[in-house]
């Protein structure tokens, strides 16, 4: 009799300790049954893996080890009750197929969450190069959508460090209604001729960190739309892709403010543009203000510096009114490097509302064609200038570049 006992006391204390510590060591996927073979769709596991994180009163950990996953599609729904991380340490891919991700949802969806952590050092590969050939949006307007990457939607205080997103379908990373959140050690790696695949497309969303981060990609390495304020980007280098962009604003109604916009320590290369700010024309009212570049290195970039108030792609504006969003207390400073056109320094306001409050500082940007010859063309603007100023700015002429 006594003996017995002492095994059930030996089976329950062995049952409490199981117990403890699936709560406090990580949720290895692999051990809820997912395979790093790289086809077997580790959906199911996932959100299993999320229900027990998320529902736990303690601080949890979701392990990914190395290996690669197959994942068709993940939501990742909060609120939860204590922070998660989410470790990657494999590689995570996309089904080739964007069919076979639901109808306008993005492949991995995290929503209403707050103190997230995703890290790892692992890679979320989107599988993109399919998807961008047999698209049909950049032909037609009848056309389906495809996926973002990661979208993160109403997700407060988290940090994404020490990750890779490779070849998306359409954006890498995309952030709406979000507050406090950081990138850190963040690479984004897609051709430069994929469509579509913007970096990080920031909207609605406020104290956005981007930091010691490498980003080349088909589209804006980093886009700034309607809503975003505070956002800090340093130390990032860019390229290929199209520069680091404000907008396009004023294309719909009801545009949010962007403001307090700091891009500083960056090295843009061979993109389309370096820093731009852009809205159409005929457009809603909106306004974009307190912006800050300083310190940005220039490697062969078509327009290094840029506002254009006439944003107009593919001709598609039948209306050639001015812009109707408000630009005001933007700064350029410590611009350096070289040019793939002579246009270096573009700031072309609008008619109806000049930019207001906008200071150039301490340019120094070459041409890198043969003419050697560089442009600075400006429209309803008049900048407060300061500092060495290689072309003059807002001289609307071709002069020769002077020596570096
Ligand atoms: C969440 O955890 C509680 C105990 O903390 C448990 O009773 C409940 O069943 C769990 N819910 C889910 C969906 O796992
Ligand atoms: C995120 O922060 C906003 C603003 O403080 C708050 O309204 C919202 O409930 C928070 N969301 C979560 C998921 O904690
Ligand atoms: C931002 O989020 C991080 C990570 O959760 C947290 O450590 C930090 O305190 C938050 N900052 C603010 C101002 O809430
Ligand atoms: C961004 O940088 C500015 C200026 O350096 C600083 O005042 C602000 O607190 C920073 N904001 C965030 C969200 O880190
Ligand atoms: C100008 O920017 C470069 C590149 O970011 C930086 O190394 C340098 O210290 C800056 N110069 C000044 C005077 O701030
Ligand atoms: C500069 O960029 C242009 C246009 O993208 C390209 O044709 C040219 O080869 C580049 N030059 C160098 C030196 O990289
Ligand atoms: C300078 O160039 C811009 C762009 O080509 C043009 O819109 C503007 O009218 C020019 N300004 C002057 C004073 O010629
Ligand atoms: C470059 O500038 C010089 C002097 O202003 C001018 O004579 C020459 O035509 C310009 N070259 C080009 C290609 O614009």
């Amino acid at each position: 009799m006594a003996r017995a006992l002492d095994i059930i006391l030996l089976c329950s204390w062995l049952f409490f300790t199981c117990i403890a510590q699936a709560q406090t060591g990580p949720i290895d996927v692999t051990q809820l049954g997912a395979k790093p073979d790289g086809s077997a769709d580790m959906s199911q596991v996932l959100a299993d893996a999320w229900k027990q994180a998320c529902n736990s009163t303690t601080a949890s950990t979701i392990l990914i080890p190395k290996g690669t996953f197959l994942l068709k599609e993940a939501n990742l729904e909060g609120p939860c009750k204590a922070p998660v991380e989410i470790q990657i340490q494999g590689t995570i891919k996309a089904p080739e197929d964007p069919a076979q991700i639901s109808k306008d949802k993005e492949w991995m969806t995290i929503i209403y969450v707050d103190q997230l952590t995703l890290s790892g050092g692992g890679t979320l590969d989107g599988q993109g190069a399919k998807a961008w050939t047999q698209n049909e949006c950049r032909v037609k307007t009848e056309c389906s959508k495809l996926p973002n990457t990661l979208s993160l939607n109403f997700v407060n205080n988290t940090v994404i460090r020490d990750l890779t997103s490779l070849n998306s379908k359409l954006f890498h990373v995309n952030l709406f209604g979000c507050n406090n959140i950081t990138f850190q050690h963040f690479t984004i790696t897609a051709p430069g001729d994929s469509p579509n695949t913007d970096g990080i497309h920031i909207g609605h969303s406020t104290g956005v960190v981007i930091t010691d981060s490498n980003i080349g990609t088909g589209d804006d390495c980093i886009s700034i739309g309607d809503g975003a304020k505070q956002v800090n980007i340093s130390k990032v280098t860019c390229g290929p892709g199209h520069g680091i962009s404000v907008g396009s604003l004023g294309r719909y109604d009801n545009e949010l403010p962007v403001e307090g916009i700091f891009v500083t320590d960056c090295t843009i290369s061979g993109t389309l543009n370096g820093v731009r700010v852009k809205s159409w024309p005929a457009s809603k009212s909106g306004s974009a203000t307190n912006m800050h570049f300083e310190g940005i290195i220039m490697q062969n970039v078509s327009n290094p510096v840029i506002i254009d108030q006439e944003y107009c792609p593919n001709n598609q504006c039948t209306n050639t009114a001015p812009s109707s969003v408000k630009i005001a207390q933007v700064s350029f400073k410590n611009i350096t490097g070289t040019s793939a056109t002579p246009a270096v320094v573009t700031l072309l306001c609008s008619k109806s509302i000049p930019c207001e409050g906008v200071e150039v500082a301490d340019i120094d940007l070459a041409y890198n064609g043969n003419q050697g010859n560089v442009s600075s063309n400006c429209a309803n603007v008049k900048p407060a200038l300061s500092g060495k100023l290689n072309p003059p700015i807002c001289a609307n002429a071709t002069v020769p570049a002077q020596a570096a």
